[in-house]
């Protein structure tokens, strides 16, 4: 008896995941593999990665163009919650893997399998948000993660493979394992294991190195409406054209580069180079334009919030109560978080320099130290003496 009949494998076109396929039904005596390739907008050519799993033995090779619901569904409450892993990272690849564990259990429902599977290994994050993402939306499917049990190195897994009749890579391997879609690129692995070699420009591809960049600013107007970027200089971008146009125009003045050492959930720690120029460009105006329409008191308790929900994302909770109750109290804090924020780019800064709101709450006639000023002096005296009464007491009773 095998440990299921049928599985929906996650399916990249990779070597590993391509070895999953003989490897499920040889080792581990699955009757059917089906596949699921989705498209994050990776920019990898999808029919060859079709073809490629029915080469490798899957009975069934599944492709889901999953482009607008990853930026509608999963981008958007994100840049809502401004939110960030340990300060910097926006989450980028963290935030695919709830939406490829929803299409996986949604093809395992279509398809009548008992077991859904991806090609991670157990060192990492991506296999902890894959299985809870996958717990929590049908907890009757098993996960399988032959990859975190096979013990194969890379050498093996070739070799593996190619006793199965799957072609080895044709393209020379690179040192580095990379991770892209819409909202960003990942890079780790190879000589970036040094936490203190400094990355050579091959690493990059979605921003220029700075030598490289415009001599001359150019400037953006993002625009939002409920906290959702919908317009670019005026213009209305569909969700997925919008993030293209974005991360072409930041990542040419060499912006959204990020190099960290991280602390994985698995407790390792691990270097990690980000590309996110349209990312993070937005979640820098949001937070601007949200400094502009919400009370202090709101932004204050949000950003504690934003802490949580940043880890939350990065652990694997996205499909938790918890999570879902800071989605629904950042959606009520969205309702006035309109208008549109001016941004300047250049030689690797985005300079946030105006915004602007229908529901702004700036107010001239309180803020300004003109002729037209409307608050009230004289109030603040009294307001200083209450404001400061505890300190006073305190002093007068334990100094001097
Ligand atoms: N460390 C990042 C995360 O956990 C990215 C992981 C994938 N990176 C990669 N280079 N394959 O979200």
């Amino acid at each position: 008896m095998g440990r299921a009949k049928k599985v929906v494998l996650a399916y990249s076109g990779g070597v590993d995941t391509s070895v999953c396929i003989p490897y499920l039904k040889n080792e581990w005596g699955v009757e059917e593999v089906i596949t699921l390739a989705a498209d994050l907008g990776q920019g990898d050519e999808l029919e060859p990665i079709r073809q490629k799993a029915l080469t490798s033995g899957a009975s069934v090779s599944l492709v889901a163009d999953a482009k607008a619901e990853f930026i509608q569904n999963y981008a958007y409450p994100a840049i809502q919650a401004n939110a960030l892993y340990e300060n910097r990272y926006p989450l980028s690849t963290a935030l695919a893997r709830p939406l490829i564990a929803k299409l996986l259990v949604d093809a395992a429902e279509e398809y009548g399998a008992d077991a859904v599977a991806h090609g991670c290994t157990g060192k990492g994050n991506d296999q902890v948000r894959f299985d809870v993402a996958i717990a929590a939306l049908n907890p009757n499917l098993k996960v399988l993660a032959p990859a975190r049990e096979w013990g194969m190195s890379r050498e093996e897994t070739i070799a593996y493979g190619e006793k199965c009749g799957i072609p080895s890579p044709v393209k020379k391997s690179s040192p580095y394992s990379v991770d892209l879609n819409l909202l960003g690129r990942s890079v780790e692995a190879g000589p970036l294991e040094d936490p203190n070699y400094e990355p050579t420009e091959e690493v990059y591809a979605l921003t220029k190195a700075i030598a490289q960049t415009p001599d001359t600013p150019e400037y953006l107007e993002i625009g939002f409406t409920e906290g959702i970027p919908t317009t670019l200089n005026g213009k209305h971008y569909d969700p997925v054209a919008f993030f293209i146009e974005l991360n072409q125009r930041v990542g040419n003045h060499g912006i959204g580069r990020i190099d960290m050492v991280e602390n994985r959930l698995v407790g390792i720690k691990s270097r990690e180079i980000y590309e996110t120029p349209g990312l993070i460009v937005l979640i820098q105006a949001h937070r601007d334009l949200e400094s502009l329409t919400l009370t202090k008191d709101v932004t204050v308790y949000k950003r504690g919030l934003e802490e949580t929900y940043g880890q939350m994302v990065y652990n694997g909770l996205w499909y938790n109560p918890l999570k879902e109750a800071l989605d629904a109290f950042i959606q009520n804090t969205q309702k006035r978080v309109t208008g549109s924020v001016r941004i300047k780019l250049f030689k690797g800064n985005a300079i946030i320099v105006g915004r602007t709101s229908p529901h702004s709450l700036y107010s001239d006639g309180l803020a300004t130290y003109g002729s037209g000023d409307e608050f009230d002096h004289k109030a603040a005296e009294g307001f200083i003496y209450v404001w400061g009464l505890p300190t006073r007491v305190w002093s007068q009773m334990n100094r001097g």
